[in-house]
């Protein structure tokens, strides 16, 4: 049995593609493996860290996402990395060694400047520099062997085997495992656009949503701009409610399919439809969150929890880690 790894930044509301992405496999993960999973507090920072005033809303409302999807506080380490005072330390010992052209050359590096130019955000600094070896010191220091990534996290993690490989060679210990990047197959959703769901575009479908706003949000999803009547037929290959179909609604996916084709199908019945099924789905999600917003003790002590068990874990290896570089 390994130990798993991951973070998410608390970056605003966690949006339904988030869940389907990366959160829903953790729920998975958690029976499996022994799991570490953390709010990356100090990661959003690299990128907002001039307007900072939402930070601990965003935190709070990130625990709650993660309750409510199922996340067992008592089967994984779940905690804020912030608090937890080695995932400074051990980045800023990472940074000593670590080649300015390794985190030069890391693609998302340039890309993510680029997008961001002429926004209020300039990533121009070292600490965004930094990010993947603040990420790197975030695996090592549980001496994760698992790491579940998506597509965009794939450069980061490769980055992390370089630098394990370097620490483990420059100090003479085999002090690190290198880490494994653990691919789902995750189910993408775009936008109810149909550009990829992000909060920038305007067009999540917030996790926590209501089944009101969720039907709201489904009722608006593009559908085939060449069907007006309920009687053309469709083409469901480019509408935004069959994407949702694929995933949400697997048994009538194909019956649907067929009607929309054959014009026997109109796209209101067949929103209502997914809408129903999403609800349905999410009941149960929906009613757990509802509970926690009314307990905010409860989740701040859940939190406090998991931070004194990472703790634990970090001031052991940052022992043996400050050993092996004689900086005791
Ligand atoms: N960088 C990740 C993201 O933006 C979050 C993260 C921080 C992370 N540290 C990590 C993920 C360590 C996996 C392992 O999504
Ligand atoms: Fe899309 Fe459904 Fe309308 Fe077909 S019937 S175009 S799948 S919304």
């Amino acid at each position: 049995m390994g130990r798993i790894l991951s973070g998410m930044q608390p970056s605003g509301r966690f949006h339904l593609g988030n869940y389907m992405g990366a959160l829903e496999n953790w729920v998975k993960l958690q029976n499996d493996y022994e799991c570490i999973f953390f709010i990356a507090d100090l990661h959003a920072l690299t990128s907002s860290y001039a307007d900072t005033s939402k930070l601990q809303e965003n935190i709070h409302e990130m625990a709650i996402d993660w309750l409510s999807a199922g996340l067992d506080p008592e089967k994984n380490i779940i905690f804020v990395q912030s608090h937890v005072k080695e995932h400074a330390e051990l980045a800023l010992l990472l940074g000593m060694s670590t080649p300015l052209g390794w985190l030069e050359r890391v693609p998302t590096y340039k890309d993510k400047i680029r997008d961001l130019e002429g926004t209020d955000k300039d990533l121009h600094t070292y600490g965004f520099l930094g990010y993947p070896v603040l990420m790197a010191g975030d695996i090592m220091l549980y001496k994760a062997t698992h790491v579940p990534v998506g597509e965009d996290q794939s450069a980061h993690l490769e980055l992390t085997r370089e630098i394990v490989r370097r620490f483990n060679f420059l100090y003479k210990k085999e002090v690190f495992p290198e880490p494994q990047a653990v691919f789902s197959k995750a189910k993408v959703l775009p936008g109810i656009d149909g550009r990829k769901m992000s909060k920038s575009y305007g067009n999540i479908i917030p996790f926590g949503a209501s089944a009101e706003e969720l039907t709201a949000k489904v009722r608006m999803m593009t559908t085939d701009p060449a069907r007006i009547k309920k009687t053309d037929p469709g083409h469901p290959d480019v509408c935004i409610v069959h994407q949702f179909q694929k995933v949400f609604n697997t048994e009538d996916c194909e019956n649907i399919t067929a009607r929309c084709k054959a014009g026997d199908i109109g796209c209101v019945q067949c929103k209502k439809c997914l809408a129903e099924k999403m609800n349905t789905l999410l009941a149960g999600i929906h009613e757990k969150r509802a509970e926690l917003e009314k307990k905010p003790g409860f989740v701040k002590e859940v939190l406090e929890y998991g931070d004194r068990r990472a703790q634990e874990i970090a001031s052991r290896n940052m022992l043996e880690i400050k050993e092996a570089m004689n900086v005791l």
